[in-house]
């Protein structure tokens, strides 16, 4: 059977989770000294490791040759977790099963022993999904659960977890990943499943995950069935977004106060047929790269070495004072630009205002022409 690359290389030990390395320590420290909790909640942003933490937690509390925290993914136990088919590891997908009744079945169940393991382990995955009387259903489960049973719960929205939930659970927040450390495990799980692509490809791609490891190895995979030999021009056309050198042009005519040609180069843009939503979202981008390496150096744990490149070098030349005034435009128009009737005359009348503060009435504006008038004094 076919499996997505995201499920063959979801981690299997601790040591294989990238990324949320102070949670990794604690609950590894916790299987060592035997001080396990009995109710964990595992908050986040998607796709960043709290089912997979899961599933390693209820795996290595229980198996029997553990060495430093670890389930040793040899034994009877750790095969049969790692093929789902582990009796005392129980799924539950709180989004479809979010009832009282869901939760007075559950309440039924935990009280027989586990029948297997040490530990019965309650996964309950988009537990924001449970209704407010569920919720309460759970609470004294989740207080006094039997000595054999652990609850995890997980969730991307713990501001729609009940006070009473939250303060019965130890709390783990799991972080969105940096791109740099996306963009090793997408070398190596192409490099594994023989894709053949560049290194600017697969950072564009760590950089579309936006945190998230399970969405950049979607994107992974989708890229991987386009071509044979992946480059970064049919990364960019996959996504449907723009190539550094064309939004260096573009930013390039902006600083030249070139009007002329920023509409020319807009409409180059067009003809590729992009959507402006997405070439806002790239220009953004773009400036956030600029001015991040500007600010930070190439040293920065969020700029990867391939995207500091020589398009990248020259628009670092570029004055701060322009390059955060874009940036700040740009983001208003980010949020106007959904709802508009013709988002391609806003774009191109923002620009226009950025080399022409005269004919825009904002405040930073007149600042920039009372700046002027000064300098003549
Ligand atoms: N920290 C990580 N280290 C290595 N791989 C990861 C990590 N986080 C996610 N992945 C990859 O993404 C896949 C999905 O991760 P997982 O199901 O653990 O995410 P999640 O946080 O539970 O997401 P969701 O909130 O959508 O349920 C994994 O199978 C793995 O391939
Ligand atoms: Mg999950
Ligand atoms: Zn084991």
């Amino acid at each position: 059977m076919y499996q997505s690359l995201y499920r063959k290389y979801r981690p299997r030990s601790f040591g294989e989770v990238l990324g949320q390395n102070h949670i990794v320590r604690t609950l590894k420290n916790q299987i060592k000294s035997g001080r396990i909790g009995h109710a964990y909640l595992f908050c986040g942003t998607r796709g960043t490791g709290k089912t997979s933490v899961a599933k390693i937690f209820a795996k290595a509390v229980n198996c029997p040759n553990s060495v430093d925290g670890e389930p040793c993914n040899k034994c009877q136990i750790c095969e049969s977790a790692n093929n789902n088919s582990l009796m005392d590891i129980i799924e539950i997908d709180a989004a479809s099963n979010n009832s009282v009744d869901d939760v007075r079945e559950l309440r039924d169940n935990i009280i027989y022993a586990p029948s297997s393991c040490k530990y019965k382990v309650y996964i309950i995955d988009e537990v924001h999904m449970l209704s407010g009387s569920a919720f309460n259903a759970l609470l004294k489960t989740l207080e006094e659960p039997p000595q054999h049973a652990i609850f995890i719960l997980a969730t991307t929205e713990p501001n729609k977890i009940p006070a009473t939930i939250l303060s019965r659970c130890q709390r783990f927040d799991f972080k969105r990943i940096s791109s740099k450390v996306i963009s090793q495990n997408i070398k190596k799980i192409a490099e594994d499943s023989q894709i053949n692509i560049d290194s600017r490809a697969i950072a564009l791609i760590a950089k579309h995950g936006n945190g998230s490891m399970r969405d950049a190895i979607s994107i992974l995979e989708q890229c991987a069935s386009y071509n044979d030999v992946l480059t970064y021009d049919d990364v960019c056309d996959i996504l449907g977004t723009v190539n550094d050198d064309t939004l260096f042009a573009l930013v390039n005519s902006l600083n030249d106060r070139d009007g002329k040609e920023t509409i020319k180069q807009v409409d180059k843009l067009m003809l590729y047929g992009i959507d402006v939503n997405n070439l806002v979202k790239a220009l953004l981008s773009f400036l956030r790269d600029v001015i991040v390496y500007k600010t930070c150096g190439a040293e920065s744990e969020e700029i990867l070495e391939t995207e500091i490149n020589d398009v990248i070098l020259k628009a670092s030349l570029f004055d701060m004072a322009f390059l955060s005034n874009a940036l700040e435009k740009l983001m208003d128009l980010q949020g106007k630009i959904r709802y508009a009737q013709s988002p391609r005359i806003m774009l191109e009348i923002t620009l226009l205002k950025l080399i022409n503060p005269e004919i825009s009435p904002d405040i930073d504006s007149i600042l920039d022409r009372l700046k002027k008038v000064r300098k003549c004094d």
